[in-house]
C-alpha cells in the first residue's frame, strides 16, 4: 500500500541535547501522523533545528534556510519550520525577516510542534518562544518509537536536566535554553528501565551543567537526590553497562562525584570537563566561578579515585582581552593535565551576553586564529600521547558501524575514544567486541578483535 502520510525532514545543528531533541521532535510528528523523509528533497515539511552558540553556528539556518525558501517558490505547499536556540533568540523576528517562513519555535515548546505543522497547512504562521509556566512540562513527552531512538543501536541519550544559571561572559545559552530545571529522577529512571528492556546498554546523561542536577532550583521536583546519586541509581538498571553524561561544569564536581568514580563501575572512565582558559585573569573574566589550581586539583582527586580516566576539555581562544601571557597559561595548562582530546573554538561574540553587553574590545582575527592552531597543534601532539600509550591494552568496544577504509569495524572503548579493529567476522551493531589495541591514529585507536574472545 502506498504511504499517504506526509513527510517530514529535520535537519540538526549544534549539541547533544539538540540531536536527542531531534529524535523528540521526530517522535511527536510521528505520533500525527507524519512519517520520516531521509531525503529533504522529498519532504513536505522541513524543519531547521538550529544552534547559535557561535556565529558560525548561526550561519548554518541563513544559509539552509535561504535554499528551502527558493525551493518554496517553485513548491507553494512545502512548509518550513524553524527550531532550536536561534529560534528562541530571535523569535519574531525571524518571522517578519522571511514572509515565506511558516513557524518558529524555541527549545522549551517541542512539544507545539505537531501543531504548528498542522497550523502551517492551513497557512497560519506560528511562533512559541515563551517559556513554559511549567518548567516540569517539557519533560512529559510521548515515549519515543523505536524508529526515533537510539541514536545507534545499544545507546541513547536521556536528558535530566535543562538550561543553564550560570551566565558564563560569553555564552548565549542561559538565554536560549533558559533557566536551570532538573527531571524527576523517578521519570529518568522509568525511561532508562524502558531504553535497557529494549536493549539500550549505553546512556549519556544530558543536560547543560548536567551535574548540577538536583541542586535547590525554583521548579526543581521536591523530595530530589543529587546527580553523583542518579549515577548510582541509573547503574542499577538491570542491564545498563555503561553510563556517560554531558556536559559537566568544574564548580559541581563533588566528592560525591568523584567517589561515584571509584565505585561505580558502569560510570565510564572518561570526563568532558570543559575548562575553556588556563589563566585564572580570563576564567574571572568569562564568570567561569574556579580557578585554574581548583580545576588541576580536581583533575588530580578524580585520577586518583580512577586511574586511567581520560580528561577531555573545551576551550576558547582569543576571548576579549585574553593577552599572549594568559594564552600561554592556556597552553601550559594543557600540558599540565594532559587532556587525552579537546574542542577548540575561537571566541565569537553572541548577542546579549555579558560580554558583548560589555563591548570589550575583540582580539585581531589573525591573532585569535594563531592561537587556535597552536591549541589545535599542541592538542594533537597530547592526543598522540594518550593514544600511543594504550597500545598493548584489550578493550571493550561497543560496535557502531563499518569503517570507511576496508572491511574494518568501528566502536567506542570505555573512555570514549573511535577504535577502528578487525574482526574475523562481522559483529552486529550494538554488541561489544573485545579488542587489543596495536596501534593509533590522531582520530583513533587501531585494533584486532582478541583472539577467541567470542
Ligand atoms: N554547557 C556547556 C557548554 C555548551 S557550549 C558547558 O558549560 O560546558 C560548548 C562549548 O562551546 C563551550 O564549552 C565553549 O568552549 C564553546 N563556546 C560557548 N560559547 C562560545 C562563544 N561565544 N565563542 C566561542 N566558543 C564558545
Ligand atoms: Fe554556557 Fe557557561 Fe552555562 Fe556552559 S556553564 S552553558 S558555558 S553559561
Ligand atoms: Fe547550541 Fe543551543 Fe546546544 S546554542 S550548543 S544547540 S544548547
Amino acid at each position: 500500500m502506498r504511504d499517504v502520510r506526509s513527510r517530514f525532514h529535520i535537519r540538526t545543528f549544534g549539541c547533544q541535547m539538540n540531536q536527542h531533541d531531534a529524535q523528540k521532535m521526530a517522535n511527536l510528528l510521528h505520533h500525527d501522523g507524519w512519517s520520516a523523509a531521509v531525503d529533504p528533497d522529498t519532504a513536505d515539511l522541513v524543519v531547521i533545528h538550529t544552534c547559535s552558540v557561535r556565529e558560525k553556528a548561526e550561519h548554518k539556518l541563513y544559509t539552509e534556510l535561504g535554499r528551502l525558501l527558493q525551493r518554496k517558490q517553485v513548491e507553494p505547499s512545502l512548509l518550513v519550520g524553524v527550531g532550536g536556540c536561534v529560534a528562541q533568540q530571535e523569535g519574531e523576528a525571524l518571522l517578519r525577516r522571511f514572509p515565506a517562513l511558516d513557524f518558529v519555535f524555541g527549545p522549551q515548546n517541542l512539544v507545539h510542534l505537531p501543531e504548528l505543522a498542522r497550523e502551517a497547512r492551513a497557512r497560519v504562521r506560528g511562533l512559541r518562544v515563551d517559556y513554559r509556566d511549567d518548567p516540569q512540562a517539557r519533560f512529559e513527552l510521548p515515549e519515543l518509537h523505536p524508529e526515533f531512538h537510539p541514536t545507534s543501536p545499544g545507546r541513547a541519550f536521556v536528558t535530566v536536566m535543562e538550561g543553564c544559571d550560570l551566565f558564563c561572559a560569553y555564552c548565549v545559552v542561559p538565554r536560549t535554553r533558559g533557566r536551570e530545571v532538573s527531571r524527576s529522577s523517578d521519570q529518568i529512571l522509568a525511561e532508562v528501565r524502558g531504553l535497557a528492556s529494549r536493549g539500550v546498554s549505553e546512556v549519556t546523561l544530558l543536560g547543560q551543567t548536567v551535574n548540577a542536577y538536583g541542586r535547590a532550583r525554583p521548579g526543581m521536583a521536591k523530595g530530589e537526590i543529587s546527580f553523583a546519586e542518579l549515577l548510582r541509581r541509573v547503574a542499577e538498571v538491570p542491564g545498563i553497562r555503561r553510563i556517560r553524561f554531558t556536559s559537566p561544569h568544574p564548580s559541581f564536581v563533588s566528592d560525591d562525584l568523584i567517589e561515584a568514580y571509584r565505585d561505580v563501575p558502569q560510570l565510564c572512565p572518561h570526563l568532558h570537563l570543559p575548562v575553556q582558559s588556563g589563566s585564572n585573569r580570563v576564567l574571572a573574566a568569562m564568570n567561569r566561578r574556579y580557578d585554574r589550581a581548583t580545576y588541576v586539583d580536581t583533575i588530580a582527586r578524580l585520577r586518583a579515585a580512577r586511574p586511567g580516566v581520560a580528561i577531555t576539555s573545551d576551550l576558547i581562544v582569543g576571548f576579549p582581552t585574553e593577552t599572549r601571557e594568559d594564552f600561554a597559561e592556556t597552553l601550559s595548562l594543557m600540558r599540565e593535565v594532559r587532556f587525552t582530546d579537546s574542542f577548540s573554538f575561537k571566541y565569537s561574540q553572541r548577542p546579549g551576553t555579558p560580554a558583548e553587553r560589555r563591548r570589550l574590545g575583540e582580539l585581531d582575527p589573525a591573532e585569535a586564529q594563531a592561537r587556535l592552531v597552536e591549541v589545535q597543534t599542541l592538542q594533537t601532539e597530547l592526543t598522540l600521547e594518550a593514544h600511543g600509550a594504550r597500545v598493548g591494552e584489550r578493550v571493550d568496544v561497543l560496535v557502531d558501524g563499518h569503517s570507511r577504509h576496508g572491511g574494518d569495524l568501528t566502536g567506542r572503548d570505555p573512555q570514549n575514544r573511535l577504535v577502528t579493529f578487525r574482526a574475523e567476522s562481522d559483529i552486529a551493531q550494538g554488541a561489544y567486541a573485545v579488542v587489543d589495541v596495536r596501534g593509533y591514529t590522531p582520530h583513533s585507536l587501531l585494533g584486532r578483535e582478541a583472539p577467541s574472545s567470542r
